[in-house]
């Protein structure tokens, strides 16, 4: 045997017993005539104590200890005189009988603590040295216990996990595929799936009601701190359900989670918002509502009073930020800077300070004081509030002032990581009508039903019907990220054929690429819905992180390269004939 207890095992009860513990050396301390060794594994750390008194073959072998050597330890547990109230084995230690040094180690590249002095770069060279690290080992157990958690709860609700395969057909998830060449087919690629969407809706026309998988997903897409090229899904499907059906029991799974994995019991339903009102709120898809500082529709309000940004935009709209009126002009400067980013596009900032010496703003030319005022009750601000105010065209002005909100909210440290606000977004559009390509693309994808009351407009030949019709789809958000996402599906095989047309594909392509479910719709499809949940996202979250990629054991870098393995790679010529992608 080569260990009777763990590292993380032994307390004051033990003392007296003689044990054996293997691990990872820790760190060495000599300390005069004494040697402290803390030898570590996945549970924990135990002090070793060698001295005058050890066996000589211990005292040579301690000496000649470097860290990450891996050993087996054999001794005593006795009292430390010194205790560690920090650690759980701090009350004890061992009086070293023997020491066996299993396997030596390198010095290793960077430090293994809980805070490494190790890049990013170099951490994910040597990843398997950076997973001996704490805060890496205590995401990979969150993952763990949320995934069992996931599995015993959909299991209580009748749920069959049954596996799809990865050498598919594209799937339209709205990202690019990943492509596998096929040798015995040449010349032909198979897809690996961004969802399993398709499968699992055979799998309900196949009678299997309820199905779940935890299921590795590709998408060829641009990678941020919440995406990865293979992320995980908890993806369901379920039969003879309405959309209440699937929210009651997915607010299930979530409540399950937060208590069985964080110990929060949350007690009442969970909020619900159209995807209209939460735009119209929120200027986003996914608000955080653990704050307020909502969106506020001023253009009927400040229009006509000479000031041409306003006279001429479209939309007019600010939001209050609580007691940041303090703000210097030079900081108003740089949040000026900061709305017309790029990615946030917004033309310029106008503020209103409701300060101690009263109300200043960026616009005193333009509206007198008494006017300020009204604009300030409208946002419902009070003395010390900063009010930021956006203009241009609607949507796009909403959606800077929805981010301008967020980064006001993360300076003010609202955002904080142990509170949770879940959120349910639906009736989302169906369609995007793009500019660029002169089509509309479905919103969430091609599967989604429309909402039943909209079926007329989504059969007018006019685009501009066709564009107001809702989707019977949702989101789950969890401070203000995107957690998951599902819909009610088309269930009839001419209204599915109809939302090919609507996206431009002729009847022969749709035929070429999504005859098996069409087809499959005209044996007997029950009506059906699901939703599919953002697995890595949900546990970073859970994990008070945004990135993801701790939540992984082996992620990628931001350009979708794993470092460790440095893949992607070239392939040899021989590989290359033989799946005839070269003829050299
Ligand atoms: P959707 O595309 O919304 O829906 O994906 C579901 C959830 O998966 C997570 N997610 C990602 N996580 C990490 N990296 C990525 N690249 C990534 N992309 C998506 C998000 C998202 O909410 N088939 C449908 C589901 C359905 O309709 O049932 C689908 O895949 O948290």
């Amino acid at each position: 045997m080569y260990r009777t207890h763990t590292c993380g095992e032994l307390r004051l009860q033990h003392k007296g017993q003689e044990v054996t513990l293997a691990g990872w050396v820790q760190r060495v301390r000599n300390l005069g005539g004494m040697t402290f060794i803390d030898l570590r594994d996945r549970y924990g750390v135990t002090q070793l104590a060698v001295n005058e008194d050890s066996p000589a073959a211990v005292k040579e072998t301690a000496g000649a200890l470097g860290r990450e050597f891996v050993v087996q330890v054999a001794g005593t547990v006795i009292e430390r005189s010194n205790k560690n109230a920090k650690i759980p084995t701090g009350d004890v230690e061992i009086a070293v009988g023997s020491l066996n040094v299993l396997n030596a180690s390198g010095t290793p590249p960077f430090t293994i603590e809980d805070e490494s002095d190790g890049g990013e770069e170099l951490r994910a060279r040597y990843r398997y040295l950076d997973l001996r690290r704490q805060p890496l080992q205590n995401a990979l157990k969150l993952r763990h216990r949320m995934a069992q958690e996931v599995r015993a709860y959909l299991d209580s609700q009748r749920f069959l996990e049954i596996e799809t395969p990865f050498l598919i057909k594209s799937t339209p998830e709205g990202a690019r595929d990943f492509v596998v060449p096929s040798r015995m087919n040449p010349g032909e690629f198979y897809a690996l799936p961004q969802s399993p969407q398709t499968f699992k809706q055979l799998l309900m026309v196949a009678g299997y009601d309820r199905y779940f998988q935890i299921v590795r997903c590709f998408r060829d897409e641009d990678l941020r701190a919440d995406r990865q090229p293979e992320f995980t899904q908890i993806d369901c499907e379920m039969a003879f359900v309405e959309r209440e059906d699937i929210l009651q029991t997915f607010e299930g799974l979530a409540k399950r989670l937060f208590r069985s994995v964080l110990g929060v019991e949350l007690a009442q339903a969970f909020p619900r918002m159209s995807y209209a009102d939460a735009m119209r709120q929120y200027g986003c898809d996914k608000p955080d509502i653990r704050f307020d500082m909502r969106l506020h529709d001023i253009t009927g309000r400040v229009k006509g009073k000479n000031f041409a940004v306003f006279d001429t935009a479209e939309y007019i709209g600010g939001i209050c930020v609580p007691g940041a009126a303090g703000y210097t002009r030079k900081q108003l400067d740089e949040l000026s800077e900061w709305v017309k980013r790029p990615q946030i596009g917004a033309k310029g900032l106008v503020y209103i300070r409701l300060a101690e010496d009263g109300i200043k703003s960026s616009i005193d030319k333009f509206y007198t004081p008494g006017e300020l005022q009204q604009i300030a009750a409208t946002l419902n601000a009070k003395q010390d509030d900063l009010i930021l105010i956006l203009s241009g065209e609607k949507k796009k002005t909403q959606e800077a002032l929805g981010s301008l909100r967020m980064e006001m909210a993360n300076r003010l440290g609202l955002r904080k990581s142990n509170e949770f606000a879940p959120l349910w977004v639906y009736d989302f559009p169906l369609l995007e009508w793009d500019a660029e390509t002169q089509r509309f693309y479905a919103m969430h994808h091609p599967f989604t039903a429309p909402k039943p009351e909209d079926l007329p407009k989504f059969y007018s030949a006019d685009r501009a019907d066709i564009a107001q019709v809702n989707a019977n789809a949702y989101d789950f958000v969890l401070n203000g990220t995107e957690i998951g996402g599902g819909s009610i599906r088309i269930h009839d095989a001419k209204v599915q054929q109809r939302m090919f047309e609507v996206l431009g594909f002729s009847k022969e392509e749709a035929e070429y690429k999504f005859g098996f479910i069409i087809n499959a719709f005209r044996y007997g499809a029950p009506p059906h819905g699901g939703i599919a949940f953002g697995f890595d996202r949900w546990c970073a979250l859970f994990g008070g992180q945004e990135t993801i990629r701790d939540y992984i054991a082996f992620p990628k870098n931001n350009a979708g390269r794993d470092v460790m393995l440095d893949a992607p790679a070239k392939i040899d010529s021989v590989q290359l004939k033989e799946l005839q992608l070269s003829n050299s």
